[in-house]
């Protein structure tokens, strides 16, 4: 008895670890610790498991310690060799596998246990989210690395083909819960769940995929959370309710930076390939040279830094912190401005200056940056596309008409900093690089920052 109070405790403080470890991600000077607390309470609660009567019963000892042997080399070795470039997808892969976890719990509970109506619901709702979470999740990864493009797994009218298999998704799990859900038909539901979830992700591309991917991290949430139920854990309801509800609120918040609502981004079907934006005709882009620029920028009084994919591609936030603080030495305001889809996850750019240690003052937000810009001398564009692509104000057959982007045209002048004309993520043309105020800066962005740095100390 107080061997079960005290491992009640355990879940207690695991669970409390995980909300203030949660809490403190919310800022990037906590981020780090925020990691250490809920990585802390998930050790706690895994080795309240193991010892729980209630759940292992001492059993199977074996295969969990092999299963974690495995997982934990694995995630190891993953998140050591993994480029920051890549992090979405890996972030993509660990969801997934989240998902396959709660599908595989809930399946083999469905096979194995006698439930009742509330008990069959929740298990075959967890096999259900977890397993579109699962193929979703893979399948946003292989197009997040470019391994599989939009077109090869978009057939004609897709959407609809979603909605049916939605509908006759949903009228088996009914099916299920008011029949004797026997191993065939359980696998067969298995498999469509499956075929759903990566069919339900196809279609979607281009500027959409970052609410793809939250969206999918709140399904893993709610399979855990519907696991943990199944077998009767608390610890891992918490922490399945946590991703659930975190992962729901920024898909909100993906929605609304990108001003679209979530219905539209799932069957809107609007995607990389949608709306390849205006001509570029003859125009021109007029490029500027790194002298120019230097002087440009030293004897401004506010320069705006606009950071993108670009910008994690090259690994040039350390450079750009050094001439930030140069500029800064010759009384330049220096701020950022911050997308919130910028480079290819939440918070990407963030996690990016923080490692630079740019302090989060400088940051601003769409609004506050949007608010500054008029009065702001230079914009130096630093590896972004369709954050910056006047298209989504001005031109209503682009894919990304109606998404808030940074007005950056609106400062004295622009440097954008990319090694070439090619379109962004959403694949469309940029009309800004042709603009009047517009000059090119062609490289990889750490070379140009450091060549930049170089003149300006030169001045
Ligand atoms: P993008 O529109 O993807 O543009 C990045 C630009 O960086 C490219 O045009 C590329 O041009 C340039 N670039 C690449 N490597 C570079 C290097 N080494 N040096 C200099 N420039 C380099 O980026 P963005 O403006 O950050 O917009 C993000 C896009 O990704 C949005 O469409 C967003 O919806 C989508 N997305 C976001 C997320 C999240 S959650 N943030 C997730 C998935 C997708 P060059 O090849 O000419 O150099």
């Amino acid at each position: 008895m107080i061997h079960e109070t005290l491992i009640d405790v355990a879940y207690l403080i695991g669970s409390v670890a995980f909300v203030w470890g949660l809490r403190l991600l919310s800022s990037p000077d906590s981020a780090r610790r925020g990691n250490v607390y809920a990585a802390f309470g998930m050790g706690l609660g895994i080795i309240a498991v193991l010892i729980d009567p209630r759940i292992t019963g001492g059993n199977n000892y074996g295969w969990i310690v092999g299963g974690m042997a495995i997982g934990a080399i694995v995630g190891w070795l993953a998140a050591k060799k993994i480029q920051m470039t890549a992090m979405p997808q890996m972030v993509s892969v660990f969801n997934g596998l989240g998902g396959a976890c709660a599908a595989i719990l809930s399946m083999v509970e469905l096979l194995n246990t006698d439930m009742d109506m509330g008990g069959k619901a929740i298990s075959l709702f967890a096999l259900l989210i977890g397993s579109i979470a699962f193929t979703g999740s893979m399948l946003a990864y292989l197009k997040l690395d470019g391994k599989i493009w939009d077109e090869q797994v978009t057939w004609p009218r897709h959407n609809l083909i979603n909605q049916v298999l939605l509908v006759i998704t949903v009228g088996v799990f009914g099916y299920l819960l008011f029949n004797y859900p026997s191993t065939g038909l359980l696998i067969g539901f298995l498999v469509l769940a499956l075929f759903y979830g990566w069919s339900f992700v196809a279609p979607i591309g281009g500027a959409d995929m970052p609410v793809v991917i939250s969206l999918l991290n709140s399904f893993t949430g709610l399979s855990a959370a519907a696991a943990g139920l199944i077998v009767g854990s608390n610890f891992m309801i918490v922490g399945g309710i946590l991703v659930g509800a975190s992962g729901t609120i920024l898909t909100i918040l993906m929605c609304e930076a990108m001003n679209r609502s979530l219905l539209n981004v799932l069957v809107g079907g609007f995607t990389a390939t949608g709306g390849a934006g205006k001509d570029k005709g003859d125009q021109v882009a007029k490029t500027i040279t790194p002298v120019d620029a230097a002087i440009l920028l030293n004897y401004s009084s506010s320069v705006m830094f606009v950071p993108g994919y670009g910008l994690a591609v090259a690994q040039a936030q350390k450079a750009l912190k050094e001439l930030d603080d140069n500029l800064e030495k010759e009384g330049v305001d220096v701020k950022y401005a911050i997308h919130p889809v910028a480079g290819r996850m939440p918070g990407h750019m963030n996690v990016l200056l923080a490692e630079a240690d740019v302090p989060y003052p400088k940051l601003l937000d769409l609004d506050d940056a949007n608010d500054a810009l008029p009065n702001t001398d230079v914009v130096v564009i630093v590896g972004a596309n369709d954050v910056v692509n006047p298209a989504a104000i001005d031109d209503p057959s682009s894919s990304i008409y109606g998404m808030p982007v940074l007005n950056v045209w609106e400062a004295k002048h622009v440097i954008v900093m990319k090694r070439s004309m090619s379109p962004g993520y959403a694949g469309i043309q940029n009309q800004l690089f042709f603009h009047e105020k517009t000059k090119m800066f062609f490289g990889d962005a750490k070379d140009s920052i450091q060549t930049l740095n170089s003149e300006v100390k030169n001045l």
